[in-house]
């Protein structure tokens, strides 16, 4: 079922008021088709009553020889009447005579007999229903008593009434089904086809008025999740929606004074830290044992290296560094030949096609080099590609070193954390570079994940790519 379902909200409220509309038309049509079917019985009834009264005063004043000439002028095309000279016998019978009746021909206005309507196959075939209802003479105006059947099936009426001098007249009235019009009238297709439109109209309005700022929302969700600076919303539209945008605002706020709140607790800690290490050098210079103050030195000195990392971080988080759309191949390419005119063995096997971006270039270019400053480091070289795809661009960092075990792979995002392999050499590094570059890869919505390279470590940074981004990749093309 789901697939076939409406996907857009819009098309899923055009689609339930249609079939809330389709379902009381339904219900309206039965309702109008029973009422109308009992209003046209009741009119029919009160016809055939007036036809046989008429009938009824005109045999009075008839002589019984002459009557049957007079009935066969006073047959119509729907109606016919015969004498007869008892009372009617059982519905069956008498039907029998009403049908041969009914399929013999009527005078017409010149005199020339017109064949009958019926169809004896189509219109009279199946018996009726029902009993002969006797009626007292009070029952109408003639003051006769009469007795009468509803023949359903042939759609009409039979009545059968004593004159006053013994003899009776019979009455059979009938309609063919092809002459009783039962599908609506025109007008009735024109009202519903306005309704549809109507309530389509009314229905898109609702839904574009719940999903603009649904889009807004979800846009500025996007962006909050990139780590954006985001404005705040606009609080409009139906009262859930408003009140689902003054919940994402504050959410927004608690969240910039959070992360405001950290950098700067972050920022007082090192700062702090510098004085106490300075005056500890400071001291440690009087230490007259060569040996501990060369180590207490290289310890503190560490502890400078770590301070001074941790401030750096600090500061550049405080500076909002503005999005814009870069392309991310070219940052690469420029980044690695940075790197390589440094001497370090940085190789860019990407294809180069290009690939816009909207991110803070700056901080991702950072998180990149600290990537392949270790893949040098540790691994000789760094092999760098870029791929990318619909949902995402993938950034791939590869060298030939040792790589990482795999239970230390998460262990080495957590600020400080170096392995013990790279701690004796000369590299020199306080074990912040991947904890900084996953923070500014997942703030921007993104993710790094270590895995074994053939040989070394294989680092695939994911950064993701919404609507937003692919527009502006267009925008570039253009
Ligand atoms: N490509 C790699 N191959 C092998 N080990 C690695 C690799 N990259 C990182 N490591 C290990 O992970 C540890 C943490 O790396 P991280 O970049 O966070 O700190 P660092 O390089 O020691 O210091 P910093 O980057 O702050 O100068 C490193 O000390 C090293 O032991
Ligand atoms: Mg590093």
């Amino acid at each position: 079922m789901k697939p076939f379902l409406p996907r857009s909200l819009s098309s899923r409220l055009i689609g339930l008021m249609l079939l809330a509309l389709a379902l009381s038309q339904g219900v309206s049509l039965i309702v109008y088709r029973y009422e109308r079917a009992h209003a046209v019985r009741t009119m029919m009834r009160e016809e055939c009553l007036g036809r046989a009264s008429s009938a009824v005063q005109l045999m009075n004043a008839t002589a019984r020889p002459e009557r049957d000439e007079v009935l066969r002028l006073v047959n119509t095309p729907l109606a016919r009447y015969w004498m007869s000279a008892s009372a009617p016998q059982a519905l069956p019978d008498w039907e029998a005579t009403a049908k041969a009746a009914l399929l013999h021909p009527v005078l017409g206005n010149s005199g020339v007999e017109t064949p009958s309507l019926f169809d004896p196959e189509q219109d009279l075939c199946v018996a009726n229903p029902g009993e002969w209802e006797s009626h007292p003479a009070s029952y109408w105006p003639i003051g006769m008593p009469l007795q009468l059947v509803e023949l359903r099936k042939w759609n009409g009426y039979g009545i059968v009434v004593k004159l006053s001098d013994g003899a009776w007249l019979n009455m059979v009235y009938a309609k063919p089904a092809h002459l009783s019009n039962t599908t609506p009238a025109p007008g009735y297709y024109v009202t519903l086809l306005s309704t549809v439109i109507i309530f389509s109209f009314a229905a898109w309005l609702i839904a574009r008025h719940i999903a603009q700022p649904l889009r807004h929302l979800t846009k500025a969700a996007e962006r909050l999740g990139r780590g954006e600076e985001v404005a705040m919303l606009v609080e409009e539209g139906p009262d859930d929606i408003r009140k689902t945008m003054s919940t994402f605002n504050r959410m927004q706020v608690r969240l910039r004074r959070f992360v405001e709140d950290r950098t700067r607790m972050l920022a007082a800690i090192g700062h702090d830290l510098r004085t106490p290490i300075t005056s500890l050098r400071l001291r440690a210079e009087f230490i007259r044992e060569t040996e501990t103050r060369e180590k207490i030195l290289a310890t503190l000195a560490e502890m400078q290296a770590m301070t001074e990392a941790s401030l750096a971080f600090a500061s550049s988080e405080a500076s909002a560094e503005v999005t814009r759309s870069v392309d991310l191949s070219s940052l690469l390419e420029s980044l690695c030949d940075d790197l390589a005119e440094l001497g370090w063995k940085v190789n860019f096997i990407g294809k180069g096609e290009k690939i816009a971006y909207l991110c803070r270039p700056d901080a991702l270019r950072r998180a990149l080099r600290n990537l392949i400053e270790n893949a040098v480091r540790y691994g000789e070289c760094a092999r760098v590609d870029v791929k990318p795809s619909a949902e995402n661009v993938e950034i791939i960092v590869q060298d030939d070193g040792p790589g990482i075990s795999e239970e230390d792979r998460e262990r080495v995002f957590a600020p400080f954390v170096r392995l013990e392999a790279s701690r004796n050499g000369s590299t020199g590094g306080v074990g912040l570079g991947l904890a900084i570059a996953r923070s500014i890869v997942r703030a921007h919505g993104g993710d790094i994940v270590l895995s074994a390279g053939s040989p070394g470590l294989c680092v695939r940074v994911t950064l993701p790519r919404d609507e937003e981004q692919m527009a502006g990749e267009l925008k570039q093309r253009l």
